[in-house]
């Protein structure tokens, strides 16, 4: 399909990583509703295309997202908001299957850095600057900011970043467990393109099945993940995928996934 706001490529050498560019460099990649329209349609068909390991999501070098588009967002109310469901389109990326990895270059502000977090890994440049400023403007995290953050960084840091609206850079970002690891502003995407590679390399079945393990923790108690894990678990074990794997460490060999 043509997209307006977004570009999106087939990358890496098997040819398995789908790559999502946020593409209004002029409004520093502002999440207008078009634009989310196209992102949520372009993660649902790599979710469903069988050639595709991971996606990646990325933005330009100097702004991933500079938040929801405020100029967008200026006249709307509250009324309007409950009628339109404003923002209803984000629940999409988090309901992708497959593994979704932010490549954050430049800003990650407001509804950009809430965008990264519904991600599952995120790789930064070091450049890069994670932020909740929407209390600047007179508003609150709309798309997950004060209920993931602290998940992320505990309570202290996740008020200190919603409370202030001041920056982070990508050091502190990783040292406080938000970025899984920080790369030279030109490297971030080859890195970023290697960690999809290297998921591929594994079965999308128990990938998906892994994934979906690890988010229930942030769902349920943990006695009840336990218990959820162990399902999962045992479930890998009604797989062709976890047969093959079992057998090809013992034959010392790679092992030939099948996604069955
Ligand atoms: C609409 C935006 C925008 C945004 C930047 N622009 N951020 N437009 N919505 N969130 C536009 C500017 O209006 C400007 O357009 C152009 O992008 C370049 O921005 P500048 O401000 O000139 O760039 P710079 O001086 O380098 O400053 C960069 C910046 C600043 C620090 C990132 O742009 C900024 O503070 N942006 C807003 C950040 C923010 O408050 N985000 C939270 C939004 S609220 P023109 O036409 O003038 O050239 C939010 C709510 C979340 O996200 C709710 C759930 C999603």
């Amino acid at each position: 399909p043509q997209y307006e706001n977004i570009k999106v490529d087939v990358v890496g050498t098997k040819k398995n990583v789908g790559l999502i560019q946020l593409n209004r460099p002029k409004a520093l990649n502002a999440l207008c509703k078009p634009l989310f329209i196209e992102l949520g349609k372009a993660v649902n068909d790599f979710d469903a295309d069988q050639s595709i390991a991971a996606i990646i999501i990325t933005g330009n070098e100097k702004a991933f997202a500079a938040g929801a588009d405020i100029k967008e967002m200026q006249n709307n109310t509250y009324s309007s908001n409950t009628k339109d469901g404003f923002l209803k389109q984000w629940e999409d990326i988090s309901n992708c299957g497959k593994p979704v990895i932010a490549a954050v270059n430049g800003f990650a502000l407001g509804g950009g850095c809430e965008l990264a977090m519904l991600c599952d890994i995120i790789y930064a440049g070091e450049k890069a600057k994670f932020g909740q400023p929407e209390i600047n403007i007179g508003t609150i995290p709309g798309a997950g900011g004060t209920q993931r953050l602290p998940r992320y960084v505990g309570k202290s840091k996740a008020m200190e970043i919603v409370l202030t609206g001041n920056f982070i850079d990508a050091h502190e970002a990783e040292k406080m467990g938000l970025v899984s690891k920080v790369f030279p502003v030109d490297k971030l995407l080859e890195e970023t393109i290697k960690l999809a590679e290297r998921i591929g390399t594994h079965s999308p079945l128990i990938v998906k099945m892994a994934k979906q393990a690890v988010n229930q923790a942030y769902e349920t108690t943990l006695k009840s993940g336990l218990v959820y894990e162990k399902s999962i678990f045992y479930g890998t074990f009604a797989t062709a995928d976890r047969k093959e794997g079992m057998t090809a460490f013992i034959d010392k060999r790679s092992p030939n996934f099948k996604n069955e």
